[in-house]
C-alpha cells in the first residue's frame, strides 16, 4: 500500500513538473540541478545517498531505485541496443525489462530494486 501511494504521490507531482523536469532527462551536466518531484511536506524519514551514472542522489528508505530516480526527473535509465533510444521504466512491476540498470556490478530491474545506502546505479543496457 505504501510503495503503491508513493509512486501515486510521485506520478501526480512528476506531471505537474513534467515541463521543468523534461530538460533534465539523460542530461549528464544537468544532474546536479535535478528537482525533488516529491510530494512537500511529508515526513519521509531519513535520506540515502546513491550515484547513478556517478552523480550523487539522494532518495528514501521504502523507494525503489526507479522511483529514487523518477524523483529526480530522470525517466531514461538506458540505451535500446538497437536504435540507442532511450528507455526508462514502463510496467513498474518487473515485468518489462525496460528499467534494467547496473546496480553494484549486477543488471537489475530498477522498479524491483529497494534503494539502499551507497548504492551504485549505472544506466543499463542490455546486450
Ligand atoms: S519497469 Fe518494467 S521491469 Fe521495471
Amino acid at each position: 500500500m505504501f510503495a503503491s501511494s508513493g509512486l501515486i504521490s510521485i506520478l501526480i507531482v512528476y506531471r505537474s513538473k513534467a515541463e521543468t523536469s523534461i530538460k533534465m532527462v539523460g542530461s549528464q551536466s544537468t544532474r546536479a540541478e535535478a528537482p525533488d518531484l516529491r510530494e512537500a511536506g511529508l515526513d519521509r524519514g531519513p535520506s540515502l545517498g546513491f550515484t547513478f551514472d556517478g552523480a550523487a542522489m539522494r532518495g528514501y528508505a521504502g523507494e525503489t531505485v526507479a522511483a529514487a530516480l523518477l524523483a529526480a526527473g530522470l525517466v531514461a535509465l538506458r540505451r535500446s541496443p538497437r536504435g540507442d533510444a532511450p528507455r526508462g521504466a514502463f510496467c513498474w512491476m518487473g515485468v518489462c525489462q525496460e528499467c534494467t540498470v547496473v546496480i553494484d556490478g549486477h543488471r537489475r530491474p530498477a522498479c524491483r530494486t529497494a534503494l539502499a545506502e551507497g548504492m551504485t546505479v549505472l544506466s543499463g543496457t542490455v546486450a
